[in-house]
């Protein structure tokens, strides 16, 4: 059990189900055995991490001395990397007096290729500030491997020579590693070469085009280089970290979770973002930990999770269930557990739907959506081309069969998640069709021939031609128009929106931008939606569901005072990465086993996503796959809480902007 253990808000407020509180809120008792400190977004916790770095500094130059850092990669860091270069620049802060020491690098790899951590720490950080060349060491790749033990040796001496580290700073891996200490690195290994484990691979594989290009070792600093730091913060953002982040801090110390090592340092931070703190007893159950605000969505939230932790119907549950589980107090405000589950059990009732689109005739009282129009104009983004089947197939199927006057917004290409050899073969058609009946346009043979010749000789480490970014565009184009055709909708009702931010043709996006929201705005004021469906997932691994939802978001906040928006109703789904909270969910569309099978044969029509695909991300079940079985895991919740038992279940929740 710990004391520091607070929730900071950012600067937009309040973590949801505390009481409001001026500042951070200390917890009365903590599951957590790190001290954690959850912000309300990664940007302010990187802000954060950054400052506490700039203070030693500072004060070791006071002292006259060198302030020794052990510096991370991966995502994580970057924001830490750019705060600490915007302080250099318009404050000032020097790095003369840094000495640094990367945690690892893939093995073997080249300093300058992509891929390189290496010229990963020089693009984010070392050119940008005023660290003197020589005072910043990277492991190195292109070592012989029998030299590898003889260089970690002088490696781990160099970092004892400079007086050890005074600072580390980690990530975290989706299976706990901490550097590239995969499971199973014991508590007094040092650095040496590791192989890497295959959910690491499958994280970094979108790097490298594909998993079998991806590198199969590393060299990294040991756990023991790690806990000898005088003080280690380690940085996770985002819902996919949260489960490992749970066990991490308040699980048992094992080698399972390399992380979980930390709960040994006496002098360990946890800098999380709200998403990644999800699974943490404070904000799973923090009913558990302090006193909360028996809100109606409290109540939800804890009446679902006893049901679901003691695995008894919402109906069944006692007043004794309640008060040998830490809700006393609710069972004292609100009468007795009857009432309680009665009133739980009926608001989640009035959640499922089969008329996603309203049932027209019939008292909208408590359903979740309303009955007029009864034919309503119906808008769907969708981020790549494939969410709109994958995440909501079952819905967008029953809003056409319903009679809804239903569009799609395709809102980007998807065009770099096509394979190479996708794309030639593709390629290789035309050229071939051209080349037997001859073609009109010298321009079009050219960009098949252009892209068919670049992608015979492609390197890894090769960026996409524009030729080839567009024929892979057009490959999920066709796809969506697959899809389109096979649910019903016209094909003018497909809108291919190609949002510039994503166009750079590599994993890293652009920022969002003016042209991305006016792309946006322009086709809900086109159709004059009276449904939006948007994606709301946020886990997605490269960040483009959120970007697309930052810009639905924006448009309707600078659309909503237009008279058609006063009768728009936004919904957004998840799906294909993580699923809403049961009593989050305010709309949930049952399917029956043919349902969920026509959506399955939906999803297939994007060939180029099926079998090995370029992002696949460390889950290796195909899209299909994860679709099913979270909606049938949906459906399983509803009828563990003691509702209806149905086969599959998309879910809603309504942004009330
Ligand atoms: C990188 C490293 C790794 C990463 C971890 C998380 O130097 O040592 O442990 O910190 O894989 O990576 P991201 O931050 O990309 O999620």
């Amino acid at each position: 059990m710990t004391t520091e253990s607070l929730v900071l808000n950012g600067s937009d407020g309040q973590v949801a189900g505390y009481p409001p509180a001026g500042g951070p809120i200390q917890s009365a008792i903590t599951y957590e055995k790190i001290p954690t400190h959850i912000y309300a977004d990664a940007k302010n916790a990187s802000r954060a991490v950054a400052h506490e770095i700039a203070e030693l500094i500072r004060s070791k130059q006071r002292e006259g001395k060198q302030a020794v850092l052990g510096l991370a990669t991966g995502s994580s860091p970057k924001t830490v990397y750019a705060e600490l270069v915007r302080m250099h620049r318009e404050e000032g802060l020097s790095f003369q007096n840094v000495v640094s020491f990367n945690l690892d690098e893939y093995y073997p790899m080249e300093p300058d290729s992509v891929q390189s951590y290496w010229r990963f720490m020089r693009e984010q950080l070392f050119d940008l500030v005023d660290i003197p060349t020589g005072n910043y060491h990277v492991p190195d790749g292109t070592v012989r491997t029998d030299e590898v033990a003889e260089f970690s040796k002088q490696y781990e001496a160099k970092i004892e020579a400079a007086g050890g580290l005074d600072f580390q700073l980690l990530g975290i891996g989706g299976n706990g590693h901490i550097g590239f200490n995969e499971p199973g690195s014991l508590i007094n290994s040092h650095t040496r070469l590791m192989m890497l484990d295959n959910s690491t691979r499958a994280a970094a594989s979108s790097d490298f085009g594909g998993l079998p290009k991806t590198p199969r070792k590393a060299i990294t600093m040991g756990v023991a280089s790690i806990l000898n730091a005088k003080r280690v913060v380690l940085m996770a953002w985002g819902e996919r970290k949260a489960p490992v982040i749970q066990e991490a801090l308040e699980g048992v110390v094992t080698e399972l979770n390399p992380a979980s090592y930390l709960q040994t340092h006496p002098n360990a931070l946890f800098v999380i973002d709200e998403a990644a703190a999800s699974q943490l007893t404070r904000m799973k159950a923090p009913w558990l930990v302090d006193s909360v605000v028996w809100d109606n969505s409290m109540k939800k939230k804890a009446v679902t999770y006893l049901s679901l932790a003691l695995n008894k119907p919402i109906l069944k549950l006692t007043d004794r269930d309640y008060n040998d589980n830490g809700m006393s107090d609710l069972l004292a405000l609100s009468g007795q557990a009857y009432d309680i589950n009665i009133d739980v059990f009926n608001q989640l009732q009035h959640t499922i739907t089969g008329w996603p689109g309203g049932k027209p005739n019939a008292d909208d009282t408590n359903r979740p959506e309303r009955a007029k129009p009864a034919h309503k104009r119906c808008l769907i983004f969708s981020p790549h081309p494939d969410d709109d089947i994958i995440s909501m197939g079952g819905t967008f199927q029953r809003l056409v069969d319903q009679g809804h006057d239903v569009h799609v917004g395709y809102q980007t290409s998807g065009n770099i998640a096509v394979a190479d050899d996708e794309a030639l073969r593709f390629a290789d058609f035309v050229v071939d069709f051209n080349s037997k009946f001859g073609i009109d346009s010298p321009e079009a043979s050219r960009i098949f021939e252009d892209a068919a010749e670049f992608l015979r000789d492609k390197k890894d480490s090769e960026v996409d031609t524009p030729e080839v970014r567009y024929i892979k565009g057009l490959i999920r184009m066709g796809e969506a128009k697959a899809t389109c055709r096979f649910v019903g909708i016209p094909i003018e009702n497909a809108h291919f929106m190609n949002m510039p931010f994503y166009e750079t043709g590599t994993v890293a996006k652009k920022p969002l931008g003016e042209a991305d929201v006016q792309i946006v705005m322009d086709l809900i004021e086109e159709i004059k939606p009276q449904q939006i469906y948007a994606a709301g997932d946020l886990a997605d691994p490269h960040g483009t569901h959120k970007v697309c939802l930052d810009a639905v978001m924006e448009a309707v906040r600078r659309l909503k005072d237009k008279d058609f928006m006063q009768d728009c109703w936004v919904w957004l789904y998840r799906g294909a990465w993580a699923e809403w909270d049961i009593h989050e969910i305010e709309m949930a569309v049952p399917m029956s086993p043919d349902q969920v099978m026509k959506k399955r044969l939906g999803i297939f029509k994007h060939q180029s996503q099926k079998d090995g695909v370029v992002y696949q991300g460390t889950d290796a079940r195909e899209f299909w796959q994860r679709a099913e079985e979270r909606n049938r895991g949906t459906a399983a919740l509803y009828n563990r809480l003691g509702l209806a038992e149905y086969e599959a279940m998309e879910a809603y929740v309504r942004w009330k902007y």
